[in-house]
């Protein structure tokens, strides 16, 4: 059983990133500059901003952070999204999800310049994105899809079985992990099933897996008997229990007996997100000077 460490593989990603943006900087005199939008206090959002923040420091990304507070409104959303698209320093605008109740978050994802969308979350790079033709690659199926490629897990022909069909993860995964492989290797020429909490069976769906991907929501959800045995199982979850230890959507300890190949909660899937968040600005950057 091989564990597919994320940690590890984020470092990589992240130190060929550096690199990169000290070539682009040196050759264009731009800065790549990251604006993120956090509203209200879901301690989940802020682990993630700060993480993010703390990478673009790392790597020589400029990070500004607007934190706004829990009674915002959709109009004053629109309008900081506004003054972020028109502002020539600004290269990629990432909002929080999710957004309180109360804010529109479609209207907001919408007003996005899809050109700075380094979440891929506006329709049109989605659109782009079921087409076969990428602008950007939502971080995390971006990660995961890194993960596979460098790991040297092959996806032609297998069977790919998706636990969970957000907007985020389930949904997008399946568009790529299905798409026709190109020479960019953002399509996988997988079989591609999408599971959820309405699917009948979902057993015997996920045990007819040679890839597992689970992003469900819920703690310990994916047991060994809903593995086959050797299959490649990814976890994406981010569950935190009451004793405040933060765990996946797969039972690690029993299913790691039973599959060939699994990624750990924390230190899988998690930070790879970051590092293809990174690379999505740095792109943004070329692509908006
Ligand atoms: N909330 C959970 N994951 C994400 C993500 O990748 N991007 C944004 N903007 N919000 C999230």
């Amino acid at each position: 059983m091989q564990i597919l460490d994320g940690k590890k593989l984020s470092e990589t990603i992240l130190s060929e990133l550096t690199e990169e943006i000290i070539r682009f900087k040196s050759s264009t005199g731009i800065t790549p500059c990251l604006a993120a939008v956090l509203v209200g206090d879901n301690p989940a959002s802020q682990i993630y901003v700060s993480n993010k923040e703390k990478t673009c420091r790392k790597i020589g990304v400029e990070s500004r952070l607007f934190r706004l507070p829990a009674t915002t409104t959709t109009e004053e959303l629109l309008i900081l999204i506004e003054k972020l698209n028109t502002d020539s320093e600004v290269h990629g605008i990432l909002v929080q999800l999710p957004l309180p109740q109360g804010c529109d978050e479609l209207r907001v994802l919408d007003a996005i310049n899809p050109k700075k969308d380094v979440d891929a979350f506006h329709p049109e790079n989605v659109g782009l994105i079921s087409q076969g033709r990428p602008r950007y690659l939502p971080c995390t199926p971006y990660g995961i899809q890194q993960m596979l490629v460098r790991y040297g897990i092959e996806t032609s022909g297998k069977h790919a079985v998706i636990v969970g069909r957000s907007d985020i993860v389930g949904k997008p995964m399946a568009l790529m992990l299905v798409q026709k492989q190109s020479p960019q290797q953002t399509g996988a020429d997988a079989t591609v099933s999408v599971v959820h909490s309405r699917t009948k069976n979902l057993h015997e769906m996920t045990r007819q897996a040679d890839i597992l991907i689970v992003a469900i929501g819920h703690p310990h959800f994916l047991t060994a008997e809903m593995v086959k045995p050797d299959a490649v199982v990814i976890d994406v979850g981010i569950n935190r229990l009451s004793n405040g230890k933060i765990c996946g959507d797969v039972d690690f300890d029993t299913v790691k007996e039973v599959a060939g190949a699994i990624s750990p909660v924390p230190g899988g899937v998690g930070p790879l997100t970051i590092s293809m968040l990174m690379l999505n600005t740095l792109r943004a950057a070329d692509f908006n000077r």
